[in-house]
């Protein structure tokens, strides 16, 4: 069965770079991250794995945990680690698993048969501190993902789960947002006193809330 949005994020225990991790403890009620790489000293997962790293910052700043997860030996994660810092300038400093039987793959569908039997496509999962996934992308092995987009995506989903709005196309952090259709006029007076802009009774839109 695959894993969908609203299902709850499989745990597992698994080596990694900074010791096992058990997930449900490292995540710890937090936001988290969970992606995977095809395949260890390969350019794309080199590029992604240095940015993300550079990222780092930005996760911690919205309470995100990183986890990433190869299907290599955790032996050979430390020489890609010395290479993603000298090519892409950032050391790694998230751990990542070393899923060397595939199993934490398996658990979450990264494998894709038909796209290659062994390495796993690159997915990205968000996982709300309710361990509730909230965000699944997948991407072919050929294509690196943007993680500006993923940030993009937590704005909106740390957003959306505090206040009863929903975020545009294309929106970004500080921009104007969209009341929740769930929300009656009546309601929507109370939560947002200073009005709305209407250009049809189903879009009503406000300044973005602050937290
Ligand atoms: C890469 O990261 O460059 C890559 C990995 C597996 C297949 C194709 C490309």
């Amino acid at each position: 069965m695959a894993i969908l949005i609203g299902d709850t994020a499989p745990d597992f225990t698994a080596d990694s770079t900074e010791g096992p991790i058990h997930f449900y403890d490292y995540i710890d009620g937090h936001w988290a991250v969970l992606f995977s790489h095809p395949k260890n000293f390969t350019p794309v997962c080199t590029t992604e794995l240095g940015y993300t790293a550079k990222l780092k910052p930005e996760f911690d700043k919205r309470g995100v945990k990183v986890l990433g997860l190869s299907v290599d030996k955790l032996e050979d994660h430390g020489g890609w680690a010395k290479d993603i810092e000298e090519t892409q300038g950032t050391a790694l400093n998230f751990p990542l698993l070393a899923d060397t039987k595939g199993e934490v793959a398996r658990l979450y569908d990264m494998i894709h048969p038909n796209a290659d039997n062994t390495l796993t496509v690159r997915s990205v999962f968000v996982i709300g501190p309710d361990k509730k996934v909230k965000l699944k992308i997948e991407y072919p092995a050929s294509t690196g993902r943007n993680f500006d987009e993923v940030l993009r995506v937590i704005d909106s989903l740390q957003l959306t789960a505090n206040h009863s709005v929903a975020t545009p196309v294309n929106w970004k952090n500080g921009e104007d947002v969209i009341i929740a259709s769930s929300l009656s006029n009546d309601a929507a007076k109370e939560k947002f006193p200073n009005g709305w802009k209407e250009p049809k009774p189903y879009l009503r839109i406000v300044p973005q809330p602050r937290a």
